[in-house]
């Protein structure tokens, strides 16, 4: 089959399009024939070989942890979906990769809505996943003010729209240029960035009562003087929270358990048109090299996505 990979650690460039055997759905899995695919962090640090998890692959190696397709084979123990869905989901962990390819194994996915696009769906997986996680971590719920901190980012993004969806009243952090694109998902923006406390005030919020840091910025110690409490504070992307009692969390990718129930209700917000996967830009998968570049320059609003064009 076609693919994007890479076989040697670097930058954007490493990557190619080749022929790669074909992958096979295992018990518990579908193969799709991919249509689109996401680009996330975690496929640039695996790349680079900045991951802790790089020295883990086989390769060559098939970036992309998110894809939506048309499924073309059914492993065992799979009830409920049938060969010639349309579906959007999540790779196998263990791959930590494969969706960038014309084939690709999903260990969970849920039927796609035609309220989401290809490209949309190909991009939602994993931040749907973490920001879900996230969210229930927390417990974030009707009336909770919830301060997402690179609320404009893949993760972010979804965040904010998963969390005003509960009815939790939400403000995210962004660059000054991104406060209408925030405003848009249904944030109170505000400028990320040293002296957040200050500004969070001057917005008149009465109490901030949950911070989710997902930029991983080095802002905890200011998440922790906005909430007033380490508790109230999660971060998706500062191994030092712990240092100040901050939790954690990681995933599926990294080791943890995941819930697996964040895409079904994407999928049914985005039927009541309250929910979408804002998609800044969508490359071809022959040009994954410019997607990648792409993907690391700022302003980051929502996902980058690759679209199948063997
Ligand atoms: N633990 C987990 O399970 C898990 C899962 C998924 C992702 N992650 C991690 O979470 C992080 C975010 O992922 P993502 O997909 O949302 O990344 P992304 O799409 O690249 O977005 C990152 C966002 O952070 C913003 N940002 C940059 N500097 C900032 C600062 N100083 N303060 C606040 N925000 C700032 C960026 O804004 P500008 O571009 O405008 O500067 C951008 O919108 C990554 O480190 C990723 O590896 C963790």
């Amino acid at each position: 089959m076609f693919a994007v990979h890479f076989d040697r650690f670097g930058p954007p460039d490493v990557l190619t399009v080749g022929t790669l055997p074909e992958p096979h759905a295992g018990p518990g899995q579908v193969r799709v024939r991919v249509r689109a695919a996401g680009v996330s962090p975690v496929d640039l640090a695996l790349r680079a070989g900045r991951s802790p998890s790089s020295e883990r692959l086989a390769l060559p190696h098939i970036p992309g942890v998110d894809a939506a397709g048309v499924i073309d084979e059914i492993g065992t123990d799979v009830t409920g979906h049938a060969l010639g869905d349309d579906v959007f989901g999540v790779v196998e962990v263990a791959r930590l990769g494969g969706a960038s390819a014309e084939f690709a194994v999903l260990a969970y996915w849920e039927a796609k809505p035609p309220s989401l696009s290809w490209t949309e769906a190909g991009a939602a997986g994993t931040s749907v996943e973490t920001a879900t996680r996230a969210l229930d971590v927390l417990g974030v719920r009707e009336g909770t003010t919830l301060l997402i901190d690179g609320a404009a980012g893949g993760v972010g993004s979804v965040a904010v729209q998963l969390a005003a969806a509960r009815g939790a009243r939400v403000i995210g952090t962004g660059r000054p240029e991104s406060a209408a694109f925030l405003t848009g998902l249904g944030a109170l923006p505000v400028a990320y960035g040293p002296g957040l406390p200050e500004r969070v005030r001057a917005l008149g919020v009465e109490r901030v009562g949950l911070a989710l840091d997902v930029a991983g910025s080095g802002s905890l110690p200011e998440l922790v003087s906005i909430t007033g409490t380490p508790s109230s504070v999660l971060t998706l992307a500062d191994f030092t929270g712990p240092e100040l009692g901050v939790r954690v969390s990681v995933g599926e990718l990294g080791g943890e358990p995941g819930g697996r129930h964040g895409l079904a209700v994407a999928a049914a917000l985005s039927g009541e048109g309250r929910f979408r996967v804002p998609v800044r830009e969508a490359y071809p998968m022959t040009r994954a090299t410019a997607a990648h570049s792409a993907a690391a320059r700022g302003p980051r609003h929502g996902k980058i996505a690759l679209t199948a064009d063997w």
